[in-house]
Protein backbone atom coordinates (compact mmCIF):
# COMPACT_ATOMS: atom_id res chain seq x y z
CA UNK A 1 0.00 0.00 0.00
CA UNK A 2 1.43 3.45 -1.08
CA UNK A 3 1.73 6.22 0.98
CA UNK A 4 2.94 9.47 0.07
CA UNK A 5 4.98 12.61 1.97
CA UNK A 6 2.85 14.50 4.47
CA UNK A 7 1.41 17.10 2.54
CA UNK A 8 0.42 15.48 -0.45
CA UNK A 9 -2.87 13.94 -1.75
CA UNK A 10 -1.82 10.07 -0.85
CA UNK A 11 -1.12 11.56 2.49
CA UNK A 12 -4.16 12.74 3.01
CA UNK A 13 -6.14 10.20 1.68
CA UNK A 14 -4.69 7.80 3.93
CA UNK A 15 -4.72 9.75 7.10
CA UNK A 16 -8.92 9.89 6.54
CA UNK A 17 -9.22 6.43 6.46
CA UNK A 18 -10.55 5.25 9.77
CA UNK A 19 -8.11 4.98 12.56
CA UNK A 20 -9.03 1.40 13.54
CA UNK A 21 -6.98 -1.62 12.52
CA UNK A 22 -9.19 -2.82 9.33
CA UNK A 23 -6.66 -4.48 7.35
CA UNK A 24 -5.04 -7.66 8.91
CA UNK A 25 -2.24 -6.02 10.35
CA UNK A 26 -1.00 -9.93 11.44
CA UNK A 27 0.20 -10.38 8.09
CA UNK A 28 2.64 -7.74 8.26
CA UNK A 29 3.59 -8.59 11.60
CA UNK A 30 4.64 -12.00 10.27
CA UNK A 31 7.70 -10.04 8.62
CA UNK A 32 8.26 -8.90 11.84
CA UNK A 33 8.51 -11.98 14.17
CA UNK A 34 10.12 -13.49 11.15
CA UNK A 35 12.81 -11.23 11.55
CA UNK A 36 13.39 -11.41 15.14
CA UNK A 37 13.13 -15.52 15.02
CA UNK A 38 16.28 -15.80 12.48
CA UNK A 39 18.31 -13.38 14.04
CA UNK A 40 17.94 -15.36 17.16
CA UNK A 41 18.33 -18.25 16.10
CA UNK A 42 21.75 -17.44 14.57
CA UNK A 43 22.28 -17.59 18.59
CA UNK A 44 20.51 -21.05 19.38
CA UNK A 45 22.56 -23.48 21.25
CA UNK A 46 25.85 -20.65 21.81
CA UNK A 47 24.96 -20.39 25.36
CA UNK A 48 24.31 -16.69 25.18
CA UNK A 49 20.66 -15.32 25.83
CA UNK A 50 21.37 -12.05 25.90
CA UNK A 51 23.06 -12.06 22.31
CA UNK A 52 20.29 -13.82 21.28
CA UNK A 53 17.51 -11.32 22.90
CA UNK A 54 19.67 -8.45 21.54
CA UNK A 55 19.76 -9.79 18.02
CA UNK A 56 15.85 -10.35 18.13
CA UNK A 57 15.36 -6.63 19.67
CA UNK A 58 17.07 -5.21 16.67
CA UNK A 59 15.80 -6.91 14.21
CA UNK A 60 12.50 -6.80 15.30
CA UNK A 61 12.61 -3.32 15.34
CA UNK A 62 14.13 -3.05 11.69
CA UNK A 63 10.95 -4.42 10.58
CA UNK A 64 8.72 -2.52 12.59
CA UNK A 65 9.85 0.89 11.58
CA UNK A 66 8.14 -0.16 7.90
CA UNK A 67 4.57 -1.19 9.09
CA UNK A 68 2.16 1.30 7.98
CA UNK A 69 0.83 2.05 11.95
CA UNK A 70 1.29 4.97 14.82
CA UNK A 71 2.30 2.25 17.19
CA UNK A 72 2.78 3.18 20.85
CA UNK A 73 4.94 -0.53 22.64
CA UNK A 74 2.85 -1.19 25.94
CA UNK A 75 4.85 -3.60 26.96
CA UNK A 76 8.42 -3.49 25.40
CA UNK A 77 12.01 -4.55 26.29
CA UNK A 78 11.61 -2.54 30.08
CA UNK A 79 11.90 1.34 30.66
CA UNK A 80 14.19 3.87 28.10
CA UNK A 81 17.37 4.16 30.21
CA UNK A 82 17.66 0.36 30.32
CA UNK A 83 16.07 -0.40 27.07
CA UNK A 84 17.98 1.20 24.24
CA UNK A 85 15.49 -0.11 21.80
CA UNK A 86 11.17 -1.49 22.01
CA UNK A 87 11.14 0.17 25.08
CA UNK A 88 7.72 0.79 27.03
CA UNK A 89 5.76 3.69 25.58
CA UNK A 90 8.25 3.85 22.42
CA UNK A 91 6.47 4.88 19.02
CA UNK A 92 6.93 2.58 16.45
CA UNK A 93 5.53 1.96 13.14
CA UNK A 94 5.93 4.90 10.07
CA UNK A 95 3.57 6.78 11.99
CA UNK A 96 0.34 6.26 9.38
CA UNK A 97 -2.94 4.95 11.21
CA UNK A 98 -4.32 3.14 12.82
CA UNK A 99 -3.44 4.39 16.28
CA UNK A 100 -2.40 0.87 18.32
CA UNK A 101 -0.60 -0.68 21.27
CA UNK A 102 2.08 -2.90 21.02
CA UNK A 103 3.70 -5.50 23.09
CA UNK A 104 6.62 -7.52 21.90
CA UNK A 105 8.58 -10.60 23.10
CA UNK A 106 11.41 -10.50 20.62
CA UNK A 107 12.01 -13.92 22.53
CA UNK A 108 10.25 -15.83 24.70
CA UNK A 109 12.09 -18.35 26.10
CA UNK A 110 15.61 -16.49 26.12
CA UNK A 111 17.61 -19.42 27.82
CA UNK A 112 15.50 -22.12 25.70
CA UNK A 113 17.47 -20.47 22.61
CA UNK A 114 20.63 -20.42 24.67
CA UNK A 115 20.36 -23.85 25.52
CA UNK A 116 19.14 -25.04 21.90
CA UNK A 117 15.86 -26.18 23.77
CA UNK A 118 12.70 -26.47 21.94
CA UNK A 119 9.78 -23.89 23.03
CA UNK A 120 11.10 -21.04 22.01
CA UNK A 121 9.34 -18.17 20.21
CA UNK A 122 9.39 -14.94 18.54
CA UNK A 123 5.97 -13.12 19.57
CA UNK A 124 3.94 -9.91 18.90
CA UNK A 125 0.73 -8.44 19.52
CA UNK A 126 -1.48 -5.48 18.65
CA UNK A 127 -4.25 -3.99 19.20
CA UNK A 128 -6.50 -1.01 19.18
CA UNK A 129 -4.77 2.23 20.86
CA UNK A 130 -5.56 2.33 24.87
CA UNK A 131 -7.01 -1.02 25.17
CA UNK A 132 -3.89 -3.04 26.07
CA UNK A 133 -2.96 -3.90 29.82
CA UNK A 134 -0.09 -2.35 31.39
CA UNK A 135 1.45 -4.03 33.41
CA UNK A 136 4.14 -1.65 34.73
CA UNK A 137 5.93 -2.99 37.92
CA UNK A 138 3.91 -5.94 37.96
CA UNK A 139 6.39 -8.89 36.60
CA UNK A 140 4.50 -11.67 37.42
CA UNK A 141 0.83 -12.91 37.52
CA UNK A 142 -0.49 -16.41 38.55
CA UNK A 143 -2.49 -17.65 35.22
CA UNK A 144 -5.03 -20.18 34.09
CA UNK A 145 -5.23 -20.61 30.66
CA UNK A 146 -8.10 -22.75 28.31
CA UNK A 147 -8.24 -23.36 24.78
CA UNK A 148 -12.14 -22.68 23.19
CA UNK A 149 -13.75 -26.51 24.36
CA UNK A 150 -12.92 -25.43 28.11
CA UNK A 151 -13.65 -21.56 28.17
CA UNK A 152 -16.29 -20.75 30.65
CA UNK A 153 -15.36 -23.39 32.75
CA UNK A 154 -12.60 -22.18 34.34
CA UNK A 155 -11.92 -19.69 37.90
CA UNK A 156 -8.71 -18.55 38.96
CA UNK A 157 -10.02 -18.55 42.25
CA UNK A 158 -10.52 -21.84 42.55
CA UNK A 159 -8.13 -25.14 43.51
CA UNK A 160 -6.63 -26.76 40.70
CA UNK A 161 -8.64 -29.07 41.96
CA UNK A 162 -11.63 -28.27 41.28
CA UNK A 163 -10.76 -26.69 38.03
CA UNK A 164 -9.69 -30.37 36.81
CA UNK A 165 -12.86 -31.40 37.58
CA UNK A 166 -14.89 -28.92 35.30
CA UNK A 167 -12.40 -29.16 32.46
CA UNK A 168 -12.74 -32.81 32.68
CA UNK A 169 -16.68 -32.98 32.72
CA UNK A 170 -16.43 -29.83 29.92
CA UNK A 171 -14.07 -31.48 27.39
CA UNK A 172 -15.69 -35.23 28.64
CA UNK A 173 -12.69 -36.63 29.21
CA UNK A 174 -11.31 -38.45 32.69
CA UNK A 175 -9.36 -36.26 34.58
CA UNK A 176 -6.50 -38.36 34.20
CA UNK A 177 -6.40 -37.65 30.29
CA UNK A 178 -5.99 -33.88 31.17
CA UNK A 179 -2.32 -32.32 30.19
CA UNK A 180 -1.42 -29.59 32.53
CA UNK A 181 1.28 -27.09 31.38
CA UNK A 182 3.52 -25.45 33.94
CA UNK A 183 6.61 -23.92 34.38
CA UNK A 184 8.76 -25.69 36.13
CA UNK A 185 9.46 -23.54 39.42
CA UNK A 186 9.73 -23.73 43.36
CA UNK A 187 6.96 -21.71 43.77
CA UNK A 188 4.95 -24.50 41.92
CA UNK A 189 5.69 -27.47 43.75
CA UNK A 190 2.58 -27.66 46.09
CA UNK A 191 0.28 -27.07 42.72
CA UNK A 192 2.40 -29.88 40.74
CA UNK A 193 1.33 -32.32 43.73
CA UNK A 194 -1.93 -30.91 43.73
CA UNK A 195 -2.60 -32.07 40.03
CA UNK A 196 -0.76 -35.05 40.06
CA UNK A 197 -2.98 -36.31 43.31
CA UNK A 198 -5.73 -35.09 41.68
CA UNK A 199 -4.65 -37.23 38.49
CA UNK A 200 -4.02 -35.07 36.00
CA UNK A 201 -0.53 -34.89 33.75
CA UNK A 202 1.76 -32.41 34.51
CA UNK A 203 3.55 -30.96 31.30
CA UNK A 204 6.12 -29.31 32.80
CA UNK A 205 8.29 -26.20 30.75
CA UNK A 206 11.49 -25.15 31.79
CA UNK A 207 10.33 -21.46 29.83
CA UNK A 208 7.90 -20.06 27.50
CA UNK A 209 4.44 -20.16 28.89
CA UNK A 210 3.31 -17.57 25.99
CA UNK A 211 4.09 -21.08 24.00
CA UNK A 212 2.72 -23.22 26.31
CA UNK A 213 -0.60 -21.03 26.69
CA UNK A 214 -1.11 -20.60 22.98
CA UNK A 215 -0.76 -25.25 23.33
CA UNK A 216 -3.91 -25.44 25.36
CA UNK A 217 -6.00 -23.75 21.94
CA UNK A 218 -3.74 -26.34 19.92
CA UNK A 219 -5.48 -29.14 18.51
CA UNK A 220 -3.75 -32.64 19.81
CA UNK A 221 -1.07 -31.04 21.42
CA UNK A 222 -1.69 -32.90 24.53
CA UNK A 223 -1.95 -29.62 26.90
CA UNK A 224 -5.39 -28.68 28.26
CA UNK A 225 -4.95 -25.78 30.26
CA UNK A 226 -2.01 -23.86 31.38
CA UNK A 227 -1.43 -23.23 35.77
CA UNK A 228 0.89 -21.33 37.64
CA UNK A 229 2.87 -17.82 37.92
CA UNK A 230 4.60 -16.58 35.35
CA UNK A 231 5.58 -13.08 33.91
CA UNK A 232 2.22 -10.77 33.37
CA UNK A 233 3.96 -9.28 30.15
CA UNK A 234 3.37 -12.98 28.35
CA UNK A 235 -0.23 -12.88 30.01
CA UNK A 236 -1.08 -10.09 27.72
CA UNK A 237 0.22 -11.47 24.95
CA UNK A 238 -1.24 -14.66 25.10
CA UNK A 239 -4.64 -13.11 25.74
CA UNK A 240 -4.03 -11.29 22.11
CA UNK A 241 -3.49 -15.24 20.96
CA UNK A 242 -6.28 -16.89 22.63
CA UNK A 243 -8.39 -14.20 21.95
CA UNK A 244 -7.95 -14.95 18.25
CA UNK A 245 -8.13 -19.46 18.58
CA UNK A 246 -11.22 -18.57 21.06
CA UNK A 247 -9.45 -19.46 24.69
CA UNK A 248 -9.69 -18.39 27.38
CA UNK A 249 -6.97 -16.64 30.07
CA UNK A 250 -7.48 -15.09 33.66
CA UNK A 251 -5.08 -13.50 35.91
CA UNK A 252 -4.78 -12.29 39.22
CA UNK A 253 -1.06 -10.01 39.94
CA UNK A 254 1.20 -11.42 41.71
CA UNK A 255 4.22 -9.14 44.05
CA UNK A 256 7.45 -10.66 44.16
CA UNK A 257 8.70 -8.64 47.33
CA UNK A 258 6.34 -6.84 49.44
CA UNK A 259 8.30 -3.38 47.85
CA UNK A 260 7.02 -3.92 44.19
CA UNK A 261 3.45 -4.39 46.24
CA UNK A 262 3.51 -1.05 47.62
CA UNK A 263 4.69 0.45 44.48
CA UNK A 264 2.29 -0.64 42.49
CA UNK A 265 -0.51 -0.64 44.57
CA UNK A 266 0.51 3.32 44.77
CA UNK A 267 0.08 3.52 40.83
CA UNK A 268 -3.48 2.09 41.76
CA UNK A 269 -2.65 -2.04 40.59
CA UNK A 270 -5.00 -4.68 42.49
CA UNK A 271 -3.31 -7.84 43.59
CA UNK A 272 -6.45 -9.15 44.11
CA UNK A 273 -8.73 -8.32 40.63
CA UNK A 274 -8.98 -10.96 38.47
CA UNK A 275 -7.95 -9.93 34.80
CA UNK A 276 -10.00 -11.61 32.26
CA UNK A 277 -8.84 -12.02 28.53
CA UNK A 278 -11.04 -8.72 28.13
CA UNK A 279 -9.35 -6.99 30.84
CA UNK A 280 -5.74 -7.87 29.28
CA UNK A 281 -6.74 -7.18 25.70
CA UNK A 282 -9.89 -5.10 26.02
CA UNK A 283 -10.21 -4.67 22.15
CA UNK A 284 -11.88 -7.92 19.35
CA UNK A 285 -9.94 -6.08 16.75
CA UNK A 286 -6.50 -7.94 18.05
CA UNK A 287 -3.81 -9.42 15.91
CA UNK A 288 -0.89 -12.00 17.40
CA UNK A 289 1.93 -12.93 15.18
CA UNK A 290 4.33 -15.43 16.37
CA UNK A 291 7.09 -17.21 14.65
CA UNK A 292 9.30 -20.39 16.15
CA UNK A 293 13.06 -20.14 16.81
CA UNK A 294 13.30 -23.62 18.36
CA UNK A 295 11.09 -26.59 17.51
CA UNK A 296 8.34 -26.49 19.39
CA UNK A 297 4.76 -28.00 19.77
CA UNK A 298 2.90 -26.46 16.87
CA UNK A 299 5.70 -24.61 14.79
CA UNK A 300 8.66 -26.00 13.83
CA UNK A 301 11.93 -23.80 14.57
CA UNK A 302 13.94 -21.88 12.12
CA UNK A 303 16.22 -23.96 9.54
CA UNK A 304 19.04 -22.48 7.75
CA UNK A 305 20.62 -24.28 4.56
CA UNK A 306 23.22 -23.19 2.23
CA UNK A 307 20.59 -21.09 0.32
CA UNK A 308 18.68 -19.66 2.76
CA UNK A 309 16.12 -20.27 5.60
CA UNK A 310 12.92 -21.62 6.54
CA UNK A 311 10.59 -19.56 9.11
CA UNK A 312 6.85 -21.25 10.73
CA UNK A 313 4.31 -19.07 12.28
CA UNK A 314 1.04 -18.71 13.36
CA UNK A 315 -0.57 -15.39 12.31
CA UNK A 316 -4.23 -14.76 14.58
CA UNK A 317 -6.63 -12.21 14.05
CA UNK A 318 -9.25 -12.07 16.66
CA UNK A 319 -11.92 -10.48 15.04
CA UNK A 320 -12.09 -12.63 11.54
CA UNK A 321 -10.80 -15.64 13.85
CA UNK A 322 -8.60 -16.34 11.42
CA UNK A 323 -5.63 -18.74 12.16
CA UNK A 324 -2.74 -19.14 9.91
CA UNK A 325 0.30 -21.53 9.84
CA UNK A 326 2.95 -19.71 7.52
CA UNK A 327 5.72 -21.76 6.48
CA UNK A 328 8.10 -19.06 4.36
CA UNK A 329 11.60 -19.28 2.78
CA UNK A 330 13.92 -16.51 2.88
CA UNK A 331 16.64 -16.87 0.47
CA UNK A 332 20.00 -16.23 1.50
CA UNK A 333 21.16 -13.71 -0.38
CA UNK A 334 18.06 -11.21 0.48
CA UNK A 335 18.63 -12.33 4.00
CA UNK A 336 22.22 -10.78 3.36
CA UNK A 337 20.48 -7.68 1.87
CA UNK A 338 19.08 -7.70 5.33
CA UNK A 339 22.03 -7.91 6.95
CA UNK A 340 23.88 -5.45 5.46
CA UNK A 341 21.08 -2.59 6.63
CA UNK A 342 23.03 -3.02 9.83
CA UNK A 343 21.26 -6.47 11.62
P1 LIG B 1 12.49 -14.91 28.99
O1 LIG B 1 12.46 -15.38 27.60
O2 LIG B 1 12.42 -13.44 29.09
O3 LIG B 1 13.65 -15.53 29.69
O4 LIG B 1 11.13 -15.41 29.71
C1 LIG B 1 10.79 -16.75 29.71
C2 LIG B 1 9.71 -17.07 30.72
O5 LIG B 1 9.75 -18.48 30.93
C3 LIG B 1 8.30 -16.67 30.32
O6 LIG B 1 7.73 -17.46 29.33
C4 LIG B 1 7.62 -16.75 31.65
O7 LIG B 1 6.39 -16.05 31.67
C5 LIG B 1 8.63 -16.16 32.58
O8 LIG B 1 9.91 -16.40 31.96
C6 LIG B 1 8.63 -16.75 33.97
O9 LIG B 1 9.50 -16.01 34.78
P2 LIG B 1 10.60 -16.66 35.72
O10 LIG B 1 11.63 -17.32 34.83
O11 LIG B 1 11.19 -15.52 36.47
O12 LIG B 1 9.91 -17.65 36.59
Amino acid sequence: MAFGAKGTDEYADAVQRPSTPDRNLALELIRVTEAAAIAAARWSGRGDKNAADGAAVDAMRFVLGAVAMDGIVVIGEGEKDEAPMLYNGERIGDGRPPEVDVAVDPVDGTTLTAMGRNGALAVIALSERGTMFNPGPCFYMKKIAVGPRGRGCVDINASATDNLTELSKRLKKPIQELGVVILDRPRHDDLVAEVREAGARVISITDGDVAGAIATGWPNSGADVLLGIGGTPEGVIAAAALKGLGGEIQGVLHAQSPEVKREAEALGYDFTRVLKTDDLVASDNCFFSATAITDGDFLRGVRFYDFGATTQSLVVRSRSGTIRTIETFHRHDKLQEFNSAGL
